[in-house]
């Protein structure tokens, strides 16, 4: 028998699963055990993503990742059983819809719909700090009659401190819509959403991957700028769950009137305000998961993560992580 711990992700589970397969090793033969965030997975992925990964249906890696959201831990021990038929036995099994396995397969992904649906419900409930800007949201409305009520909107506290509310910029025809967490120094003063050196950051990754920001929609999980006066300057201060459930409608109105194929969360409080409150940066980021708004929702590092590096090396290797993160949103 042979213990396999892995971080608890479709990836995660696909990396180990491929090597085991490589090896020949039967399904009866693993103990599948969940790492704790920050612990190492067991060492059995010996050039994982190799050319010679077995090639499977589509179908089975569409219905393994929405179970590899679920929490059932049983999971990992059904989907690298289902692999491991379709890869060495009956590649046509999901078609034998009474088969046993693929029952159990299809209520795992059923029931993974339905987690990653209550997280976000989850985020949904949270209560607003103040009114919120629901009242200030004109309904059906299209993105310019958004963004003039927006100008107006005091929702919550953030209006009273900054120079002005930040709204989304972009075509509304966009297909990839880009949410930050908030306006910064520059942002508040120009009235536009990454203009300042993040915006630099974003920029530059997005023209490496070969994305023009003039066909994206770019805008913030919280509209107004929040801040700390220390001396002349004022420094970013992150926005709380409140805040964060105060100033949601309007980026849900923005996501509604557009409709985009790919949502991309720029660091953790973009992720959390769009994955809700239990989404891990680190861990879950990089991959695209089902919202409700669209089947391709991505989180990735916040380009101002990039600047925070403590050295150029460190910088870079974020810088890495940014751009292949985005390569994956141009490739969709
Ligand atoms: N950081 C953000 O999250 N958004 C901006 O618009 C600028 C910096
Ligand atoms: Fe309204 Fe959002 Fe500004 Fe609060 S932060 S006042 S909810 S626009």
């Amino acid at each position: 028998m042979r213990t396999v711990a892995i971080v608890p992700t479709f990836d995660g589970w696909q990396a180990a699963a491929r090597a085991l397969l490589r090896e020949g090793i039967a399904p009866g033969e693993v103990r599948w055990s969940e790492t704790a965030p920050g612990e190492a997975p067991t060492d059995v992925v010996h050039g994982a993503g190799a050319p010679g990964a077995a090639r499977v249906p589509r179908q089975f890696l569409d219905l393994a990742r929405q179970a590899a959201g679920g929490r059932d831990p049983a999971r990992w021990q059904v989907l690298y059983e289902v692999l491991w038929r379709l890869v060495n036995e009956n590649r046509g099994l999901l078609g034998e819809t009474h088969h046993p396995m693929v029952r159990r397969l299809n209520a795992l992904a059923a029931a993974g719909r339905r987690d990653a649906f209550r997280t976000e419900t989850e985020a949904l409930t949270l209560e607003p700090e103040g009114a919120g800007a629901a009242p200030f949201v004109p309904a059906g409305a299209g993105l310019a009659e958004l963004g003039a009520a927006a100008a107006r909107c005091t929702g919550c506290d953030l209006y009273r401190h900054a120079t002005q509310t930040v709204f989304g910029r972009g075509p509304a025809d966009a297909r990839i819509v880009l949410v930050g967490e908030q306006p910064g120094d520059q942002e508040d003063l120009k009235g536009a959403p990454f203009v300042g050196p993040a915006g630099e950051v974003l920029d530059r990754a997005l023209a490496e991957v070969g994305l023009g920001r003039e066909r994206l929609y770019v805008t913030n999980a919280v509209k107004h700028f929040k801040f700390v006066e220390r001396g002349k300057r004022r420094i970013h201060q992150t926005p709380r769950l409140g805040e964060l459930a105060a100033c949601r409608p309007w980026m849900e109105a923005e996501i509604a009137a557009i409709k985009p194929e790919v949502l991309v969360c720029l660091g953790a409080t973009a992720a959390r305000a769009i994955f809700g409150p239990d989404f891990r940066l680190l861990r879950d980021r990089g991959r695209f998961s089902p919202t409700r708004w669209t089947e391709k929702t991505i989180a990735t590092l916040h380009p101002s993560a990039v600047l925070r590096g403590e050295d150029p090396t460190q910088q870079a290797r974020l810088y890495g992580t940014l751009v292949a993160d985005l390569t994956l949103v141009a490739g969709a």
